[in-house]
């Protein structure tokens, strides 16, 4: 059996895993992709689906992939099908945990298209990553240099240079490569620990900061307020794949944060506490961002909308520079939490498939991620005719991965817990005896994972299927 020690031993501390999953659950996900995703979809009646989801589906999804990871101390191909392993898993408690053996290859699939889901993910998230930091250097160097900081020609000179691009993703990468390489607590859990203190001090400020601004209330209403005629027949994909992407659900990243906690942690209060704190964070972000936007930018969406609109406003407030800084450092350090854990899951699962030194692993991850990064990381430019329906190409990537790849992968992990755990195992790992709220809500936990998940995400399908061919067919 493969130990969780081989690649790198468990969470330090259960504190450190909180710290692990709360910081790479808030990324991107909540300060750029939310803001623009609630945009296309009409504000408050997004903002509404969104919780529900994360609530009713993603919650329960996410149990399911820590259970499958605690329970097989396995990454997400492993945990699948067991390719180099001989003998049945056991759980930290000794007993056999693993239900029938499925015919080698058969669920291995699910697990392998959901890391390529992630590895695709890191990719692209590495780009984004990219920008963020060159507005971070450019907002400095403006403001070092000549005092004033010119937003627009940023964003021009980033766009029209496919290879600066790469560049910064490149810088981005290694920063991440070196923190993984070092171990899961030497590496990702001691980051964050440091880095997530500053991080949730940065939002509280600013979050209070933009409240006090004059567009605060026109953002609430818009934040809050559900006007359900303005969803549209994506909003209800939209809203799940998002609840995927921020819970990092559908990667098989929360199967490897799984497979390092201790035997004494409760999986059920574990996926709730993640869940409630990162939909917590994302509404905060939701009204960190939201009044800065303003009205005139509640029309426009897209993936470049932070940063077309922000740096432009922020370099009107009293204070911009400072204000502007903390904002992108902010948004750096939740990339980089992300990316980290993004990294981290996709390595456990080299290390588990052949056994290599964690250091060869990163770099060879790393290598994989940059090669992939050349197509977003060049959209703007040289491949910026590729286009579908207006959209170009890193728009594109975006809403397959994250509306398609994602619920499908969280189904099919969803599948693997139900199919390949023994049920006595699941209920027992889902029960916790000083709860009897778990008592209560395994029934209906199972109900979610073999029914209503299924369910829901293929409404979803029929009904964005059939808006694309009314809109191909006008
Ligand atoms: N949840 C992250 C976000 O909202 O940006 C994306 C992510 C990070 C997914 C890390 C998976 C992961 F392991």
């Amino acid at each position: 059996m493969s130990s969780p020690g081989r690649r790198g031993g468990l969470w330090g501390t259960r504190f450190g895993f909180y710290l692990a999953a709360i910081g790479s659950a808030f990324g991107l996900g909540n300060l750029w992709r939310f803001p623009y995703v609630t945009v296309e979809n009409g504000g408050g009646a997004f903002v509404l689906l969104y919780v529900l989801f994360a609530i009713s589906l993603g919650l329960p999804l996410l149990i399911g992939e820590l259970m499958l990871g605690k329970l097989t101390r396995r990454s997400a191909v492993s945990a699948c099908h067991e390719v180099r392993v001989t003998a049945a898993p056991q759980s930290m408690s000794g007993q056999a945990a693993v239900g029938q053996k499925s015919p080698r290859g058969q669920l291995a699939g699910i697990g392998i298209f959901a890391v390529l889901t992630c590895l695709m993910l890191l990719s692209y998230y590495a780009v984004i990553s990219g920008w963020v930091l060159h507005f971070l250097m450019q907002l400095s160097l403006g403001h070092l240099v000549t005092g004033a900081y010119d937003a627009e020609a940023s964003l021009h000179v980033l766009h029209e240079n496919g290879w600066l691009q790469m560049a910064l993703t490149s810088v981005h990468l290694l920063i991440s490569l070196i923190i993984v390489a070092k171990g899961v607590q030497e590496g990702m859990e001691k980051w964050v620990s440091n880095a997530m203190p500053v991080f949730v001090v940065l939002l509280v400020v600013l979050m209070t900061k933009s409240l006090s601004l004059p567009t605060a209330a026109g953002a609430l209403r818009f934040l809050f307020y559900p006007d359900f005629s303005r969803l549209n027949g994506y909003s209800m994909l939209h809203a799940i794949g998002h609840v995927f992407f921020t819970l990092s659900v559908g990667f098989g990243t929360m199967v490897t944060f799984g497979s390092y906690l201790n035997q004494q942690t409760h999986i059920a209060s574990a996926g709730f506490r993640v869940t409630a704190m990162d939909t917590l964070i994302s509404l905060f972000a939701g009204l960190l961002i939201f009044p800065l936007l303003g009205a005139s930018s509640l029309q426009a969406a897209g993936p470049e909308l932070l940063f077309q609109t922000l740096p432009r406003l922020l370099s009107s407030l009293d204070n911009g520079f400072i204000f502007g800084f903390a904002f992108f450092l902010c948004l750096y350090l939740a990339a980089l939490g992300a990316s980290i854990g993004l990294l981290e899951s996709l390595v456990a699962n080299v290390l588990d498939l052949t056994g290599m030194r964690r250091p060869v692993a990163t770099w060879l991850t790393g290598f994989a991620a940059f090669l992939f990064a050349s197509l977003p990381a060049l959209s703007t430019s040289v491949l910026k005719n590729v286009t579908f329906q207006g959209h170009g190409l890193l728009e594109i990537l975006d809403n397959v991965l994250v509306n398609v790849f994602l619920p499908l992968a969280g189904l099919g992990l969803a599948y693997v817990v139900l199919k390949r755990l023994k049920a006595e195992k699941i209920e027992s790992e889902f029960i916790n005896d000083d709860s009897i709220a778990t008592r209560k809500l395994y029934s209906h936990w199972l109900f979610v994972m073999r029914w209503l998940a299924p369910g829901t995400i293929l409404c979803a399908f029929v009904l964005a299927a059939i808006t694309l061919v009314r809109s191909l067919l006008h």
